[in-house]
């Protein structure tokens, strides 16, 4: 058999400077919203319980801030979303905050979501949202095309304001969910008390190579190399502080140094004036204990690819510079951290006691840890608990997918008090879809709820809505036809009955109902 022929990428780059960055840029740029039907997972960081989480924490600063300096209700307080992505989680959010202001009588206080990605591409899917449209008209929302490798400032889309240090009054609110571990990182060996750069090549096969590029990201193999790490490697003092201490914090391990995204909290820290509130989910290592002994960089690819966050180094960031970092306390899944500056807790209470019971107590890492395993087992879940879960993941429609068909087997035996329940919550399951390509549709599944407790009226609704977004098919006309004729729309069930006979028309089913309207309303029909 012949060898492969082994093509080198990248020989001996310091990892930040590596193609597989450019990669990962082109892949974002080039899929766009079509990177989440594909294969980039989002569901652990854009999920209802997360956003009630950031959502409760946020709001709370907000009314914290202005009991404190009630002029600080004259400017806005601006949420900024760092590589918004598919913009499903600021949907939730935003949904939440104007909830939260409502109940805490916080309406006149203007806050201002501002959800920014690298590529326009996203933006362009966020401006069209049908979800989002109302957000934008309240002034509750906006735009920005916000590069974190690049950008140095900020401009809105829609008002066109320039935020700078002289345009924010309030303190700066920053999320960046599994964002850090997907722009620039270095890395470092450190062994014997001493750092080394590592220094990476990638090889693939020739014919994994098409226009200069890889094909698949996951035949590319990275080795890797060292080299002495100079006295002032980075421009900025304090990054060069926190590299070295690890010499003395480790033994022996290779670390990930997420670059880009300090350089980002550096320039966002001056933005706005050193008043900042940033909440951070991701996989990653927060204490020097998870830090030590690793391997060189782990690269998890689905598409693009993604690292462990370094978040030990964010907080030493922050706390070398005068803020705070609350690490959560270790605990398996994903990890959330929060990290301020400016702002004295002591003088926050309701903020501080939502970071503990939101952050600390049950995160969203216990969310998803606690939902696997339920999940894992459904069918051995008896309904009532599944209402109970369902209410645990504030009415999620993707949850429900997974039990929609054991719901409505289950639910016509059920107590009222289940029914009652379910059906009392549709509707916020239903304002909880969030329109994208290949969407899964949660309206039709409402719908049949419905239409399975014989709830017909309220069962079209959502058939229509299901329409709507995901177009007409047999299913659903039909159904949405025996809705009709229960409720004594005989005419136009008939006429649906008919119609749904171009998408299938052998359905032996639908030709009996046609036949028996013909038969039992005759002269009515005309
Ligand atoms: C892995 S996704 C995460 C999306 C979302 N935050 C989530 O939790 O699902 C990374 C997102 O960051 C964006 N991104 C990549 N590089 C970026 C950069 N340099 N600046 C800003 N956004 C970037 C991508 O377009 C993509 O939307």
């Amino acid at each position: 058999m012949s060898k492969p022929n082994i093509i080198t990428i990248d020989r001996d780059k310091k990892f930040s400077e590596s193609a597989l960055w450019e990669f990962q840029r082109s892949y974002f740029d080039r899929e766009g919203i079509d990177a989440w039907v594909k294969d980039v997972p989002h569901y652990v960081t854009s999920n209802p319980f997360l956003a009630n989480c950031y959502a409760q924490m946020t709001v709370r600063l907000v009314q914290d801030w202005v009991r404190k300096y009630p002029e600080s209700k004259a400017h806005p307080f601006y949420i900024m979303e760092l590589g918004t992505g598919s913009g499903q989680l600021s949907y939730y959010i935003l949904k939440k905050i104007r909830e939260l202001k409502k109940q805490l009588h916080l309406a006149d206080i203007h806050i201002c979501y501002l959800m920014t990605d690298f590529t326009e591409s996203n933006l362009k899917f966020w401006d069209k949202h049908p979800a989002l449209h109302q957000f934008v008209e309240q002034k509750m929302l906006d735009f920005a095309i916000f590069d974190m490798e690049k950008s140095k400032e900020i401009i809105l889309k829609k008002s066109g304001v320039k935020i700078s240090e002289n345009s924010i009054v309030n303190p700066l609110i920053v999320y960046a969910n599994y964002i850090f571990d997907s722009i620039t990182n270095d890395a470092f060996t450190i062994k014997d008390q001493q750092i080394y750069a590592s220094l990476v090549s990638l090889s693939t096969e020739a014919s994994n190579m098409k226009h200069g590029k890889p094909v698949s990201m996951q035949q590319v193999k990275p080795t890797y190399t060292t080299a002495e790490v100079r006295e002032n490697y980075y421009d900025n003092p304090v990054f060069n502080e926190i590299i070295h201490e690890y010499k003395h914090l480790l033994k022996d391990s290779n670390i990930l140094f997420p670059i880009a995204g300090l350089r980002t909290i550096v320039n966002l820290k001056k933005l706005c004036n050193d008043r900042m509130f940033l909440v951070s989910s991701d996989k990653g290592y927060s204490i020097p204990a998870e830090l030590e002994n690793l391997g060189h960089p782990y690269i998890d690819f689905h598409g693009s690819f993604s690292l462990m966050v370094n978040f030990h180094a964010i907080a030493q960031y922050f706390e070398k510079t005068g803020g705070t970092a609350l690490i959560q306390s270790p605990r398996p899944g994903i990890k959330t951290n929060v990290f301020y500056s400016g702002l004295n807790l002591a003088e926050l209470p309701e903020f501080a006691l939502s970071i503990h019971e939101h952050v600390m107590r049950l995160s969203p890492g216990d969310y998803f840890v606690l939902h696997r395993n339920i999940r894992d087992n459904f069918p051995q879940v008896p309904i009532e608990s599944l209402v109970g879960h369902m209410a645990f993941t504030h009415w999620d429609p993707h949850i429900y997918r997974k039990i929609t068909k054991q719901v409505c087997e289950q639910i016509v035996k059920a107590d009222k008090e289940v029914v009652d329940y379910f059906a009392q919550c549709m509707p916020n399951m239903a304002d909880n879809f969030y329109y994208m390509p290949q969407a899964y549709d949660v309206l039709f599944d409402i719908g049949l709820f419905f239409h399975t407790i014989r709830h017909y009226n309220e069962a079209i609704p959502y058939y229509e809505k299901s329409k709507h977004f995901f177009g007409e098919r047999f299913d659903l006309i039909y159904n949405l036809a025996i809705c009709q004729y229960n409720i004594g729309q005989v005419k136009e069930a008939l006429a649906g009955f008919r119609y749904s006979l171009t998408f299938k028309p052998d359905s032996e089913e639908t030709m009996k109902f046609i036949e028996y309207i013909e038969n039992t309303e005759g002269d009515n029909l005309l």
